[in-house]
């Protein structure tokens, strides 16, 4: 078996300890120890950093923050460093950035002023930005970024209407195989956009003048929207053509247009890790282009995504919309609740009649009735599920969604006991995403899907609609429900149908 560091396993040892064990016999120990005990014993400071962030109380964090700050006169550069990446943690403030900025002062190592930096960009202020000479131009702009976040918050701003934009093309991602309901949802939507390409999990569209991001955020199918700034070939300098295009007076015009604040944003090369150096590299250039446009992973209201497509990268820009506009209702979750989209991908395919009766057997916080009540037509819904739990938080979603009517019942039973529900007949419709086995095991889930069938031909009116993720390939018995609509659709590692039925009229 391969051994342990020491020093790693000293550390994972005094993590395990409690603020008051730490700072009674550790700390109590490290000080007294001579500078070579000490510098083999920096795992203390570490631990300190993080056990009394996690669960250290004012005082006790206001001590832990006083002697780091003392330990930066260390003569050990090494139990200096490790305070300086410690402080940040606790929570510092002006007083440790002097502290910091007086040893940047004396230090001539430049292990120790890249140190320095590193704890400067967490949580540098104005001084910061003085010193910056010596500390380099990444500082800088992380401590700008810094000041301009907590200076004035910056938003997205979805009202604003940003004119002349027919030549932008919006790419509206979605699980693949639910392309062709959003293409229908934007359909029906009227004509701000038109639809000018799709492709598996992606359908690209293009304003057809001027328009804002409420428009975009009307659709209901879409899992998250971007708008493309550009591409770069792979052939060329790739840095300095996504900085580039990143700061063309296009992306500019966008930037200003939607946002309220400083510009800032995150980076994120897809599917490719975390990318530190090319981020570094890439915010840095682009921050020399146009320092208005500031790199900041923390709240920032817009992600720069780097997708990596065949002739090249595709440079999309993204808001960062938390909690999502079009979702908000959602006051609480159930651990396997169903991806909003889907859900209203699920209430689109199944179509809107009048004076609709719903029932979703599995409701868990509520999504599907949800986004079927909103499309209008429907008089009374049904929500069933054999988790209390789930019953309540899909009342309190359904009431923040839809505070008047339609009429709402929701009840804590199995679906096979639907007798039970008072009102609960005859229905329209039956909209769901059943439990697919994966989060919450299932003991017989084809049991429960073959019941699902079963159930729902007894209970649809003539004419009434099943519409569901089916997890498996298992079909109604006989001719009780006709198939009308199948699609494979990718939920993110597995696969499911959206299916259709209906029942026959006779
Ligand atoms: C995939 S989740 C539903 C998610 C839901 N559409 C939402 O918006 O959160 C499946 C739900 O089925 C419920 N369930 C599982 N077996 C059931 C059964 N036999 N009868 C009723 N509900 C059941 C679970 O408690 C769970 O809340």
């Amino acid at each position: 078996m391969k051994k342990e560091n020491p020093a790693k396993e000293h550390y994972r040892r005094l993590r395990e300890l409690s603020c008051e064990q730490l700072w009674s016999q550790e700390v109590t120990a490290f000080d007294r120890a001579d500078e070579r005990e000490r510098t083999a014993g920096v795992g203390v400071i570490r631990a300190v950093g993080v056990v009394f962030s996690e669960s250290g109380n004012s005082a006790q964090k206001e001590a832990a923050r006083q002697w780091l700050l003392r330990l930066l006169d260390d003569p050990a550069e090494k139990v200096r460093r490790y305070a300086m990446a410690a402080l940040p943690k606790i929570g510092a403030d002006e007083r440790e950035e002097g502290g910091l900025l007086a040893v940047l002062e004396k230090t001539s190592s430049d292990r120790e002023r890249k140190f320095l930096g590193l704890a400067l960009e967490k949580i540098g202020g104005s001084a910061t930005l003085q010193a910056t000479s010596s500390l380099g131009p990444q500082t800088a702009r992380k401590v700008e970024a810094n000041l301009a976040r907590l200076g004035s918050p910056s938003a997205v701003r979805l009202d604003r209407i940003l004119p002349d934009a027919s030549a932008l093309r919006i790419h509206l991602h979605c699980r693949t195989g639910l392309e062709e309901i959003l293409q229908d949802e934007l359909r029906e939507s009227g004509v701000k956009f038109r639809a000018v390409q799709t492709r598996p999990g992606l359908v690209a569209i293009a304003p057809q003048d001027s328009f804002a991001l409420a428009d975009v955020y009307t659709l209901r199918c879409f899992s998250s929207a971007s708008i493309v700034l550009g591409t770069v070939k792979s052939s060329e300098n790739e840095t300095e053509a996504l900085a580039t295009i990143i700061t063309s007076r296009e992306a500019r015009r966008i930037f200003e247009t939607f946002t309220s604040g400083p510009i800032r944003y995150r980076l994120d090369f897809v599917s490719k890790g975390h990318q530190r150096a090319a981020v570094r590299e890439l915010a840095g250039r682009v921050y020399e282009l146009s320092p208005t446009l500031l790199n900041d992973s923390r709240e920032a209201p817009w992600q720069i995504n780097i997708f990596q497509t065949a002739p090249g990268c595709s440079v999309e820009l993204s808001p960062r919309l938390r909690p999502d506009p079009r979702f908000a209702y959602r006051q609480d979750d159930v651990p396997a609740a169903s991806h909003p989209p889907l859900a209203a991908c699920i209430a689109r395919l199944a179509g809107r009649l009048e004076n609709e009766t719903v029932w979703d057997p599995f409701c868990g916080s509520g999504l599907e009735l949800i986004e079927r009540a909103r499309r209008g037509g429907v008089q009374h819904i049904f929500g069933t599920d054999r988790s209390a739990e789930a019953i309540a938080v899909a009342k309190e979603n359904f009431a923040a969604a839809l505070p008047g009517p339609p009429e709402s019942t929701f009840a804590c039973c199995d679906f096979r006991n639907r007798a039970t529900v008072a009102g609960l007949g005859f229905v329209s419709l039956i909209i769901t995403n059943p439990p697919m086995g994966r989060r919450v095991p299932i003991p017989d889930l084809q049991g429960l899907i073959e019941d699902l069938f079963a159930v729902a031909a007894t209970v649809l009116q003539p004419g009434g609609r099943l519409v569901f993720a089916n997890p498996l390939p298992v079909k109604p018995a006989g001719d009780s429900l006709k198939l009308e609509f199948r699609r494979k659709v990718d939920l993110g590692g597995f696969h499911v149908h959206l299916e259709k039925y209906v029942k026959p009229k006779k």
